[in-house]
């Protein structure tokens, strides 16, 4: 490949790259967003879902009830998988197939160690490329790639929950 080619494959690579960027900034352009209610929660997670092209890991980090699953229900939505209401509590990962995108929805909270999840094939659901979500990644921080999205969800109130992206920038 020549060199003329080359600049313009990494510049095509870096405008997608910021078009990308600018998408999420988007959404967070005020910074954390307070949601109010679950279903608030579930249309953040439509309006990420909307906006995903493939391959991105996002690391869903909040304490028990903070809203993980709901949020991650919304992503489903908006990537329009159908059974989004499937919650992976009871086995490690749920893979969605059906959507606009693959996506497999993670939970770590019931992982014994690292080693299981390398048992269940991690290492092969990223060099996939598909959407990885996955709740309580702080669990396994060493298992998540560097390019991760982070979304941390706090309590604010019974009803109130604090949403902030953290993308490592
Ligand atoms: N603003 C809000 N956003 C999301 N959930 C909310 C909100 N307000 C109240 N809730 C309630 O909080 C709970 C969130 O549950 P959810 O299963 O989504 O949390 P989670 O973070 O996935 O928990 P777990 O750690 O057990 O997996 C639900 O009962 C929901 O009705
Ligand atoms: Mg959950």
């Amino acid at each position: 490949m020549r060199v003329t080619e080359l600049t313009i494959q990494s510049d095509n690579k870096q405008a997608k790259f910021h078009s990308i960027m600018q998408k999420w900034h988007k959404i967070f352009k005020n910074g954390p967003i307070l949601t109010h209610s679950p279903e608030e929660m579930k249309q953040l997670g439509r309006e990420i879902g909307k906006i995903l092209h493939g391959g991105e890991v996002l690391g869903l980090v909040g304490n028990l009830g903070a809203g993980k699953t709901h949020l991650t229900q919304g992503i489903m939505e908006g990537l329009e998988v159908g059974d989004s209401a499937a919650s992976p509590t009871f086995s490690l990962v749920h893979e969605h197939t059906d959507g606009r995108l693959p996506v497999c929805h993670f939970d770590f909270y019931r992982l014994k160690d690292e080693s299981e999840l390398y048992g269940i094939g991690w290492d092969d659901y990223l060099d996939r490329g598909d959407i990885l979500v996955v709740e309580w990644a702080n669990l396994c921080p060493n298992a998540m790639p560097h390019d991760t999205k982070w979304v941390l969800i706090e309590h604010q109130g019974p009803t109130m929950r604090l949403v902030t992206l953290d993308m490592g920038e």
